[in-house]
C-alpha cells in the first residue's frame, strides 16, 4: 500500500476502521476552547485547488490547523496555470517549497495518482473529476457510525446524479469494504454505463427504495459537468428523483439523511426536509474537519516511517509499516482498539496524543 489517500478503494476495512476511530478521538477536541494539538507543528500542508470549493477547501484547511502545520492554499484561478503552466511544474514547485503533503482537487479524473508519481510527499485526493472523493466517503461513513452504530447489513440509498458523482464512486466502494449495502438510484441517463459490475444494486425507482432505506444520501445534478440534455425539465426531475417531505416520510423512523453539498435546494432535495430533524448534513461538515484530520495525522504524523520512509529504531522493515496496511483487528476491534503491528506506534502516538492530556498552554 502507499503513503497517500487517492481512492476509497485502496483501503482496508482496518484502514478505514483505524481513520474512523481517530477520528472520533480526534472529535473530541471541538468541545476544547482551543481547537489546536502540536501534532503537525514544521509539517508544510499544501492545498492545491484547481477547482471551486468551499467546503472541502476549508476542512482540509481547518484539519491542518488544529494539528498546527504550516498550510499554502494554492488555487488555479490567479496562479501560473493561467500562464499555461502544467500541472507537474505547479507540483514541483511546491514541492521546492517544503510541502510534506498535497491535497488535490482537480477537473480531470486521475490527476491525483499523476502527481503522486512526481512528488515525495503524500498525496491527499480532495475530488478528481467524476472519479473519486475518499475523503468525503469516509466522513460520511464516519457520519452513519455515530447516528446507527456499525455500518454492517446498514442500507445507504444513494440517489441522483450518480454519472458525474465522485461521491458515489468513493461511498460506493468504502461502504462495501465497511458491510453496508449500497443502492444507487437514478433516472437511466444519470446512471455511469458497466454499474451492474459495481458492488451494489441500483433502481430507477425511487418510492420502491425508501422504505428500506437506513440512510439516504441525496446527490446535486452536477450541471456544470452535463453536456447534454439528461432529463426533459427540472421540474420532472424532482418530481421523480427530488426528497421531499412527502418521500421522507416514507423513510423508517431512525433513517437520516445526508448530502455531500452544496445542495440545489427545490432541486434534488427540498428546503424542509434539508432543515428537518432527520437531516445531518451540517453534521457531516463538522465530521468533516475531524476526518480530515484523522488522515493528515496518520499520513504525515510522527516520524519519516509514518510517510514511508526509515522505520523507528527497533521496529522492523516491513511493508506493512509502510502506509495504511494493517493486519485483522483482535475481537475487541473497534473504538480504542490498539493494533499490534506497524501501526501500532502511530496508535501510541495516538494515546500519547491523548487530547486530555495535552496541556492547552503546550500550543
Ligand atoms: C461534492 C464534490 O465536490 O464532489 N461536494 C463536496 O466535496 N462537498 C459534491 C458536489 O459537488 O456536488
Amino acid at each position: 500500500m502507499s503513503r497517500h489517500l487517492l481512492s476509497a478503494g485502496d483501503l482496508t476495512r482496518d484502514d478505514a476502521i483505524l481513520i474512523l476511530d481517530t477520528a472520533a478521538e480526534l472529535a473530541r477536541l471541538a468541545d476544547r476552547p482551543i481547537k489546536k494539538l502540536p501534532t503537525l507543528r514544521g509539517r508544510t500542508v499544501v492545498n492545491l485547488f484547481y477547482e471551486d470549493s468551499t467546503r472541502t477547501r476549508t476542512s482540509f484547511e481547518a484539519a491542518a490547523k488544529r494539528l498546527s502545520a504550516d498550510v499554502i492554499n494554492f488555487s488555479a484561478k490567479g496562479s501560473s496555470v493561467s500562464k499555461g503552466e502544467s500541472l507537474k511544474d505547479t507540483a514541483l514547485t511546491l514541492e521546492a517549497m517544503g510541502a510534506d503533503g498535497v491535497v488535490i482537487r482537480h477537473e480531470a479524473s486521475g490527476a491525483p495518482h499523476r502527481l503522486a508519481g512526481w512528488i515525495r510527499g503524500s498525496v491527499v485526493n480532495a475530488g478528481d473529476g467524476t472519479h473519486e472523493h475518499p475523503t468525503q466517503a469516509l466522513l460520511d461513513a464516519f457520519t452513519i457510525r455515530r447516528h446507527l452504530g456499525s455500518l454492517d447489513g446498514r442500507r445507504v440509498t444513494i440517489a441522483g446524479d450518480v454519472l458525474h458523482s465522485r461521491v458515489a464512486r468513493s461511498n460506493v466502494l468504502l461502504l462495501k469494504t465497511l458491510g453496508a449495502e449500497v443502492t444507487l438510484v437514478a433516472p437511466p441517463t444519470l446512471l455511469p454505463v458497466g454499474v451492474g459490475s459495481w458492488p451494489c444494486e441500483f433502481s430507477y425507482d425511487f418510492d420502491a427504495v425508501l422504505p428500506k432505506s437506513d440512510v439516504v444520501m441525496m446527490l446535486r445534478v452536477q450541471r456544470e459537468r452535463m453536456n447534454a440534455s439528461y432529463f426533459p425539465n427540472a421540474r420532472e426531475y424532482s418530481r421523480r428523483y427530488g426528497l421531499d417531505a412527502l418521500r421522507m416520510a416514507a423513510l423508517p423512523e431512525h433513517a437520516i439523511v445526508m448530502h455531500p453539498g452544496p445542495m440545489n435546494r427545490g432541486m434534488e432535495i427540498a428546503a424542509d426536509v434539508a432543515d428537518s430533524v432527520r437531516s445531518v448534513i451540517v453534521e457531516q461538515v463538522a465530521n468533516g474537519v475531524s476526518v480530515r484530520m484523522a488522515v493528515l495525522y496518520l499520513l504525515l504524523g510522527g516520524s519519516e516511517s509514518a510517510i514511508g520512509g526509515a522505520p523507528p529504531a527497533g521496529a522492523e522493515a516491513s511493508a506493512d509499516t509502510a502506509g495504511w496496511a494493517a493486519p485483522p483487528l483482535g475481537p475487541d476491534e473497534g473504538e480504542g482498539a490498539v493494533v499490534d503491528n506497524g501501526l501500532r506506534r502511530r496508535r501510541t502516538d495516538l494515546e500519547a496524543l491523548d487530547i486530555s492530556a495535552v496541556p492547552e498552554e503546550a500550543l
